[in-house]
C-alpha cells in the first residue's frame, strides 16, 4: 500500500502537497477529497505483485464510481468489476474499455445484459441457473457468444460485518459449491455461452485474508472437478474483500503479500486470475472534510454538530463503522464528544463518546478513510444536496464533482 496520503506538516493537515484548509476554503464543505497518487499506488501494488502471472485487476466500481477515479484507473490499465448498467455507463463514460469489464451481481435485468453484450464486455459472473438462461437467450438474439464464469458460494465464513459477508451457504449470492457442477452441466447445453471460469467473493473488509485463501482453495478443487468433466476452465476470479485499517492500531493486509499468496496457490493450475478490489484501492485515499457548526451539551454529553451527515457518509450509522476524526488545523486540545450531523435521526453520527480534537464552530474536521463506500452510498435524505468531490494530484487539486444545487434536488420531479 502506498504511504499515507494524509499527513500533518507544520500544524496543517495535507493531502499529498495540498493544504486541506485552503482546499476547504475554496471548495466549501462537506467535501470529499481523494489522492490520485494513493489510488494509483494501490492499483499498481496489485498489478505489479502479479508480475508475469496471467491476471486482470478489475476495480470494483461500487466502492467509488466518480468519473475521475475511473479515468485514472483506466489510464493505469485497470479493468472494472461492475454490478449494474449504471456502472457500465460510468466506466464507458470515463474512457474505460468494455473489453476489460466483468459484470457481477445477483439480479441483472434483461436490459442490463443486453447493453453489456452490446458494449462487448469481457465476461459475466453469473449467479444462478436462471441468469445463465437469460444471458444465453439475449446473446442468441444478438448473434454473439460471451464468456461466463459461474459465481460459486464456497461456504467460507469471512468473519466480517454480517451485512457485508457474502460467502455462506445461506447468503443470496452465487451458486452453492455442491451444486456448481450440475449448474455447469446444464449451462453447457445453452447456446451463446463460453463457460470458461469460476468466481467467488466471500465478503468485504477482511483484515485477515485467510478466509479468501481458503475459498480459493475450494475453488481450485472445483476447477479440477469441472476440468475432469471436460469443461476447459481458464479463469478464476477471487473477488475483492481486502480490508482497511479504520481503527488506530489495526493493520490492513499488505496488498503485495496477499497477491503473492494468491499466485502461489494458483501456481501450476494454468489459470488466469481475476481480482476485484474496491475498498483497498480507494478507502485510505479519501477523507470527508466537514466544518463544525455548533457545540452543545445535552444530558451531560458533549456534541460537536458538523455540516456533513449520514446522507454524506452512512457507514457509521449503517454498520457502526469506525472512522477516525482528525483536526485539519489541530490545537493540541481534545474533548470527549459525539460528532453528529444535522439530520433528524439519532443514528446520524460519525463518532460517539469519543476523544476527538477540540473543534469549535467554524473549525474543520476530516473524517478519515472515507474514499470507499462514502460518496457512493450518499443520498439526498433531508433534502440535502450531495457533497462536492475533489481530486488531489501532487500539489494541484480540482473539483471532480460539483456540489449539488437546490435545482439538482428536484431534477426529474413533476408537481
Ligand atoms: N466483488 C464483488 C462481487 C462484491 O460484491 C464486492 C463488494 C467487491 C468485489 C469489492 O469488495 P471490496 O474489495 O471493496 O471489499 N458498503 C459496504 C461494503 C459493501 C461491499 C459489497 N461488495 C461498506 O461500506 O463497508
Amino acid at each position: 500500500m502506498s504511504a499515507g496520503a494524509f499527513a500533518y506538516r507544520e500544524g496543517h493537515l495535507y493531502c499529498d502537497d495540498v493544504r486541506l484548509a485552503g482546499l476547504a476554503a475554496s471548495a466549501g464543505t462537506p467535501c470529499y477529497v481523494y489522492s490520485a497518487r494513493a489510488i494509483r499506488g494501490n492499483y499498481t501494488a496489485y498489478d505489479r505483485a502479479f508480475g508475469a502471472a496471467p491476471h486482470r485487476v478489475c476495480y470494483a466500481v461500487k466502492a467509488n464510481g466518480n468519473l475521475a477515479v475511473l479515468k485514472l484507473l483506466a489510464d493505469a490499465g485497470a479493468g472494472f468489476d461492475i454490478v449494474s448498467g449504471g456502472e457500465l455507463f460510468r466506466v464507458l463514460r470515463a474512457g474505460g474499455g468494455a473489453a476489460k469489464v466483468v459484470f457481477s451481481g445477483v439480479g441483472k435485468t434483461a436490459e442490463e445484459i443486453d447493453s453489456a453484450l452490446g458494449a462487448g464486455i469481457h465476461s459475466f459472473n453469473c449467479e444462478s441457473a436462471g441468469e445463465l438462461e437469460s444471458i444465453s437467450t439475449i446473446a442468441g438474439r444478438r448473434g454473439v457468444r460471451v464468456r461466463v464464469a459461474l459465481r460459486v458460494n464456497p461456504d467460507v465464513d469471512a468473519a466480517t460485518h454480517p451485512y457485508i459477508s457474502t460467502g455462506l451457504r445461506e447468503h443470496k449470492f452465487g451458486v452453492n459449491v455442491a451444486e456448481a457442477e450440475g449448474v455447469y452441466e446444464s449451462a453447457s447445453k445453452l447456446p451463446g455461452l463460453s463457460l470458461e471460469g469460476v468466481s467467488c467473493h466471500i465478503g468485504s473488509q477482511l483484515l485477515d485474508t485467510r478466509p479468501i485463501l481458503d475459498a480459493m482453495d475450494r475453488m481450485l478443487q472445483l476447477t479440477a472437478r469441472l476440468r475432469a468433466r471436460g469443461f476447459p476452465i481458464r479463469t478464476l476470479d477471487v473477488g475483492g474483500g481486502l480490508g482497511t485499517a479504520y481503527l488506530r492500531g489495526e493493520a490492513a493486509p499488505d496488498i503485495a503479500e496477499f497477491v503473492r499468496a494468491v499466485c502461489d496457490a494458483a501456481a501450476g493450475h494454468g489459470l488466469e486470475i481475476l481480482i476485484e478490489p474496491g475498498r483497498s484501492i480507494v478507502a485510505a485515499a479519501g477523507v470527508l472534510l466537514t466544518r463544525v457548526l455548533y457545540r452543545k451539551r445535552n444530558g451531560g454529553k458533549e456534541f460537536a454538530i458538523v455540516d456533513a451527515a449520514m446522507n454524506d457518509l452512512i457507514r457509521p450509522a449503517l454498520y457502526r463503522a469506525h472512522h477516525e476524526i482528525l483536526a485539519v488545523e489541530p490545537n493540541e486540545r481534545t474533548i470527549q464528544a459525539d460528532v453528529v450531523g444535522p439530520i433528524c435521526e439519532t443514528g446520524d453520527f460519525f463518532a460517539r463518546s469519543r476523544e476527538i480534537p477540540d473543534a469549535g464552530p467554524g473549525d474543520l474536521l476530516a473524517i478519515g478513510m472515507a474514499g470507499a463506500y462514502g460518496f457512493a452510498q450518499s443520498s439526498n435524505y433531508n433534502a440535502r444536496p450531495r457533497a462536492a468531490e475533489a481530486m488531489v494530484e501532487g500539489a494541484a487539486w480540482r473539483i471532480v464533482r460539483r456540489r449539488e444545487s437546490l435545482e439538482d434536488l428536484v431534477r426529474g420531479e413533476m408537481e
